[in-house]
C-alpha cells in the first residue's frame, strides 16, 4: 500500500511516519512536506534511510503540483496533518491558515477526486484535525464526536472549514474519508513556540516562562506517541465517513501544568524546589482564549480498543528527559540551523 503522510515533518506528523515506516515494512510511506518554519526533517534522522520510505518537498497549496504528484505516485491512502498549527500566529496572519488549511485541503481532495475517480471504495482520505473545531466548554462538560462545530479563533475556524470539506466530498463525491478530532499535544520533537516546550526551554535557561492571563484555561494533554497509535487505529479500523474524538482524559489548567514542570526539572537539573517557580510570568491574554478543552475518548477507546499508554506524569517526564537529553535538536530549532537540512542531506 503507498500512504501520503501531509505533514510529515512536524511535531505530530513525524511520529506518525517513524510508526507507519517502522510497524508496516510492506508500506511504502510518503511524506510531503513544505518545509515551513514548523517542518524539521532532523525529527526523522532515524528512518530516513528505510527503503519503504520517501520524502517529497512540496506546498499543499500549489494545485498542479498536488495533482502531479498524486498521478505520479498512485497513493492508495492519504494521512494528511500539514497545517499551519499555532493560535497565536492564527491571529496575526489568518490568511496563511486559510491558505494552507483551507484552500491546501482542498488541493488535496481535488487531486484525491481526480485520481481515484471510478476507483473511490479501494481509497482512503483520513483528515487529521482538532477539538478546537468544538469551541469551548465551560465548568463541566466534554467535547463528544456530536458537539456542534463553533470555533473561536482563526486556526480553529479553518480546521472547521477543512474538516467540513473533507465530509462533504464523502458526501457528494463518495470518495471515502475519516476525521479525527485531538486534543492538546506534548512530547519529543514539539516547536518550542507551543506552551509545553517553550517552558522548557525558558526553565532551562532562567528565563521567564510566560502565562497567559490568570493562567486559568483549561486543556487536555496527550503524549503525542498515543496519538500516532490512535491515528493508526483509526486509519486501519475506523469506520469510513466517521469522526474519533481522541484525548488522554487529562485536564490541567495552565498554571498547575507549569507548577508541575518546574517542579519536575528542579528535579532533573538538581536545583532547589522551588527555584523554577520563580520564573512563572503572568502576561496579557491571548485574544478570544478559549476557556477549557476536555474530549470524550470512549468511541474510540470502546470501538477501536485505543488507549493512551502512559498517564501524564510518565509523560511529561520522558519529555523532560528528551529535551535535556537532545540539546542539538533545541539548538537547531532556536538557531535556524535545522531548516538547512533538507539542502545538507537531500538536495546536494
Ligand atoms: P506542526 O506545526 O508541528 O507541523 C505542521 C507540518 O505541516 C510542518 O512540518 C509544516 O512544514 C507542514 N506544512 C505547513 N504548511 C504546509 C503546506 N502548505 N504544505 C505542506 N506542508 C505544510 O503541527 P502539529 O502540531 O504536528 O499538527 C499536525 C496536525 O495535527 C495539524 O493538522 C493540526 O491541526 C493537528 N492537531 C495538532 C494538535 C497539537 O496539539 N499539536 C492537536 C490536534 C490536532
Ligand atoms: O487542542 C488542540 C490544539 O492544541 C491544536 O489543535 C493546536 O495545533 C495546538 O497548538 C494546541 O493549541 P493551544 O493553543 O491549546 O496550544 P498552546 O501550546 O499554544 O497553548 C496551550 C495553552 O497555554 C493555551 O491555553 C494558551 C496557553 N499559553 C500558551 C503559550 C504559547 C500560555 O499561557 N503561554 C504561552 O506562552
Amino acid at each position: 500500500m503507498k500512504i501520503l503522510i501531509t505533514g510529515g515533518a512536524g511535531f505530530i506528523g513525524s511520529h506518525v511516519v517513524r510508526l507507519f515506516v517502522t510497524k508496516y515494512p510492506e508500506y511504502q510511506i510518503f511524506n510531503l512536506d513544505k518545509l515551513t518554519y514548523a517542518g524539521n526533517l532532523e525529527n526523522l534522522k532515524d528512518i530516513e534511510d528505510q527503503p519503504n520510505y520517501t520524502f517529497i518537498k512540496g506546498d499543499i497549496v500549489d494545485e498542479a503540483f498536488m495533482n502531479e504528484i498524486f498521478q505520479e505516485n498512485q497513493f492508495d491512502a492519504v494521512i494528511h496533518l500539514a497545517a499551519e498549527s499555532h493560535v497565536d500566529r492564527s491571529i496575526t496572519d489568518p490568511m496563511a491558515f486559510v491558505k494552507t488549511n483551507v484552500i491546501g485541503t482542498c488541493n488535496l481532495l481535488n487531486a484525491a477526486r481526480e485520481t481515484w475517480k471510478g476507483n473511490y471504495s479501494k481509497h482512503l482520505f483520513y483528515h487529521v484535525s482538532t477539538d478546537e473545531v468544538y469551541g469551548t466548554l465551560g465548568e463541566t462538560g466534554m467535547f463528544t464526536e456530536e458537539t456542534k462545530y463553533d470555533p473561536h479563533s482563526p486556526y480553529s475556524a479553518s480546521k472547521a472549514s477543512s474538516d467540513h470539506f473533507v465530509r462533504a466530498y464523502y458526501d457528494t463525491y463518495g470518495i471515502l474519508v475519516k476525521v479525527s478530532n485531538c486534543s492538546n499535544n506534548y512530547g519529543p520533537n514539539h516547536f518550542p513556540e507551543k506552551l509545553i516546550p517553550l517552558a522548557i526551554n525558558n526553565i532551562q535557561n532562567m528565563k521567564p516562562v510566560p502565562v497567559y492571563g490568570k493562567g486559568e484555561n483549561v486543556r487536555d494533554w496527550l503524549f503525542v506517541k498515543d496519538h500516532a497509535t490512535a491515528i493508526d487505529a483509526v486509519f486501519h479500523k475506523g469506520k469510513v465517513g466517521e469522526t474519533y474524538n481522541i484525548g488522554g482524559v487529562n485536564e490541567w489548567k495552565n498554571i498547575d501544568l507549569i507548577r508541575l514542570l518546574c517542579d519536575t526539572m528542579d528535579e532533573k537539573l538538581g536545583r532547589e524546589k522551588g527555584t523554577s517557580q520563580k520564573l512563572i510570568t503572568f502576561v496579557t491574554d491571548r485574544a478570544g482564549h478559549d476557556l477549557r478543552y476536555a474530549i470524550d475518548s470512549s468511541k474510540i477507546m470502546n470501538e477501536l480498543g485505543w488507549k493512551p499508554s502512559v498517564t501524564f506524569e510518565e509523560g511529561l517526564a520522558k519529555t523532560v528527559d528528551w529535551y535535556l537529553e537532545n540539546p542539538e535538536w533545541l539548538k537547531h530549532v532556536t538557531s535556524g540551523a535545522y531548516q538547512h537540512y533538507y539542502e545538507e542531506q537531500y538536495n546536494r
